[in-house]
């Protein structure tokens, strides 16, 4: 049986602030941003975004009557959290219209949460391949003003849509896994924004990737050479570089063979949007799917999804014959070229200003225009808003 993503989507806050006026204002060289990290711009949300209307908005494409019927699960990855109790994936299915006999829940492991949930998907397919599972990856990436990890944040959710006989890309069974208890990434309850080791971040990471792939193999994964292209969790992109050379070090021979090429094109959406955390991996493999101009069809792909703390997996996939036709890519070019620049004002107030207070009643300013917005609380519960008519359009 063949199983994997029949469709895909990315959605990406309107407005962006440029990684060279942050390195201006910390008043360091931009090409340690630009070069060094990788990362141009950074995808803001508006007060009026968040997890939930970001994940919305990713999976409203993909959305038709049929597909909204055959939706029995909605898995939602982030580490993003609203609630410590509620699923944000609940928010979403009400938003979605989707039906009531279906489960939804919310995944948590950083940055690994969305694989873990697509893993889920492919094992309920296989079970009842009549039904589909909705998976959500969708994060705000936010770390301390001023920090290190500053030019490494960025917002987005990706959606996928898995079933039986996908049109896009089949998920192999082979499995490659790796679980550290290790404090490299972490936030605690009280905490809008990450703490992080970096250094240490980086090596558990390179660490984890080197036991996946070994995992994987173990497994009866595909050879390096087998494959064509590889996908790696990219927090910055520089790190896709940093991972590849754990291929260049172990499988040096292979590596060559595939060059940079094997994955420079998967960098280009993530250096354009930052870190999404759960859907970085994600954005990575659409960025790979929509900027390739040659026909991928046939191709293995690897993948590499890691999340601090730590859980690693390396799995692998088969792009399928006309995928393209069935591809989103004027839509994400159109998102990302239609986004405004904001002023450094703007970007700190929206990033770090109070505007999410803990107080039992709020409204947020109307910014957004996408399909969806956080309205604010009312007794301390959230509330969100839709545009009708392009739930109509939609369906
Ligand atoms: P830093 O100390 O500011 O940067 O922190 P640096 O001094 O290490 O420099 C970065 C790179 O820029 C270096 O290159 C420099 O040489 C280069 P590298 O040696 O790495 O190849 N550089 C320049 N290049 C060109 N021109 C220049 C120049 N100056 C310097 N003028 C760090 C960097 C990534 C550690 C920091 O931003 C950080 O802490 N980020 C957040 C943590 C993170 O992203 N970790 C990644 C692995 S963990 C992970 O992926 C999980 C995560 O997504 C969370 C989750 O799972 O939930 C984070």
């Amino acid at each position: 049986m063949k199983i994997g993503i029949d469709d895909i989507g990315l959605f990406v806050p309107e407005h962006f602030f440029p990684l060279d006026e942050l390195a201006a204002r910390h008043n360091i060289d931009p090409n340690k941003y630009l070069v060094g990290i990788g990362q141009e711009l950074m995808a803001v949300p508006a007060p009026d975004e968040d997890i939930v209307t970001l994940a919305a908005n990713a999976a409203l494409p993909l959305i038709d009557s049929a597909t909204r019927a055959s939706i029995a699960t909605v898995i939602l990855a982030t580490e993003s959290g609203i609630d410590q109790s509620k699923s944000a994936g609940l928010f979403v299915h009400s938003l979605l219209g989707l039906r009531a006999d279906c489960r939804v829940v919310e995944f948590k492991q950083a940055c690994y949460g969305a694989t873990a949930g697509l893993q889920m998907a492919c094992a309920l397919v296989r079970q009842r391949p009549q039904e589909k599972v909705l998976v959500i990856a969708t994060d705000i990436a936010r770390y301390e003003q001023n920090s290190e990890g500053e030019c490494t944040q960025g917002a987005g959710a990706v959606a996928m849509i898995v079933s039986e006989n996908p049109r896009l890309l089949e998920i192999h069974p082979h499995q490659g896994r790796y679980s550290l208890d290790v404090m490299d990434f972490w936030r605690p309850n009280y905490r809008s924004t990450a703490l992080v080791d970096g250094k240490l971040s980086i090596d558990v990471y390179l660490e984890s990737l080197q036991h996946a792939w070994q995992n994987y193999r173990a497994d009866g994964g595909l050879a390096l050479t087998d494959i064509s292209y590889l996908c790696f969790h990219q927090p910055f992109t520089k790190m896709a570089k940093k991972a590849f050379s754990v291929f260049e070090n172990i499988e040096p021979e292979a590596a060559k063979a595939l060059g940079d090429k094997a994955y420079s094109t998967s960098q280009l959406y993530g250096k354009a949007i930052g870190n999404c955390y759960t859907a970085s991996l994600y954005i990575a493999l659409l960025s790979l799917l929509d900027k390739t101009e040659e026909d991928l069809s046939g191709q293995h792909i690897g993948l590499f999804s890691y999340g601090s703390g730590s859980v690693g997996e390396f799995f692998s996939a088969t792009v399928v014959k006309g995928y393209q036709a069935h591809s989103r890519r004027q839509q994400h070019a159109r998102m990302l070229a239609q986004r405004t620049r904001l002023s450094h004002a703007q970007y700190s107030d929206w990033f770090y200003g109070n505007n999410q207070p803990a107080s039992a009643d709020y409204s947020t300013p109307r910014v957004t225009t996408g399909a969806f917005r956080y309205c604010g609380a009312e007794g301390y519960r959230r509330l969100y808003e839709s545009t009708a008519q392009q739930l109509q359009m939609a369906s």
